[in-house]
């Protein structure tokens, strides 16, 4: 009967032991898993986008490209300067590559009203969203505005447009960054048509 007795006691004391240790164990804080069985590659050691690091000075764990990175299909280098004499020899020396086909002016005109319309309008008469809006003065109309550089909108060579799109002028940004140079010439084609709306095809 000691014997039974005994044995409950030692067993209960083991249960209210595990328990406990349970219950430690369970507690961690918000962070903390706590133990884990086989974690595997559940808990990733890679930076979550634009999170904190320690290691760096500024605190960022998203990086630039190093200096000198060109991004893929970005293999064009640019040799004209963003001054008047770039322009002038962009603007007589540079050819458009591609082939002025169906295809590759309706692709223009998809990436025009992307990156160009809220500004230059849907037919390039500086009428774009934004001009409409007050926010921004209008800029000259592609087929009958004059450049600030001299000479008509409507003259100006595809060189010269691909120079613009490269450096930017004045209030319109550069927009080397994010077309990348077969699409230059495909809304430059696009343009084209806008410069002349008469013979437009
Ligand atoms: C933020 C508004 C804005 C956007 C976006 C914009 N432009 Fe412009 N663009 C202007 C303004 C303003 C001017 C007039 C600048 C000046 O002469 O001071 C201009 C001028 C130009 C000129 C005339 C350059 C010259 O030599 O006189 C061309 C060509 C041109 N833009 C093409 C484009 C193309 C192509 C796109 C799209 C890839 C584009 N722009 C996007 C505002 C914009």
């Amino acid at each position: 009967m000691m014997k039974i007795k005994n044995n409950i006691t030692k067993y209960a004391k083991g249960l209210v032991l595990a328990c406990i240790s349970m219950f430690v164990i369970s507690c961690g804080d918000d962070l903390s898993p706590g133990i884990e069985f086989m974690p595997d590659m559940y808990r990733s050691p890679s930076y979550e986008t634009y999170s904190g690091s320690p290691i760096f000075s500024d605190s960022l764990s998203a990086r630039l490209p190093v200096v000198g990175s060109i991004p893929r299909g970005y293999n064009a280098f640019f040799e004209y300067e963003n001054t008047k004499e770039g322009y002038e020899s962009a603007g007589s020396e540079m050819k458009n590559p591609l082939e002025k086909s169906e295809a590759n002016i309706v692709e223009g005109e998809r990436l025009y009203n992307i990156y160009c319309t809220h500004c230059h309008g849907k037919k390039g008469m500086g009428d774009g969203s934004v001009v409409k809006g007050g926010a921004y003065p209008p800029p000259p109309a592609y087929s009958d505005g004059v450049s600030s550089r001299g000479g008509n909108m409507s003259d100006l060579s595809e060189g010269k447009i691909y120079h613009t799109i490269v450096y930017g002028l004045n209030l319109m940004g550069a927009h080397a960054s994010q077309i990348s140079p077969e699409e230059r010439w495909k809304i430059i084609m696009h343009v084209e048509n806008l410069q002349n709306p008469q013979s437009e095809k």
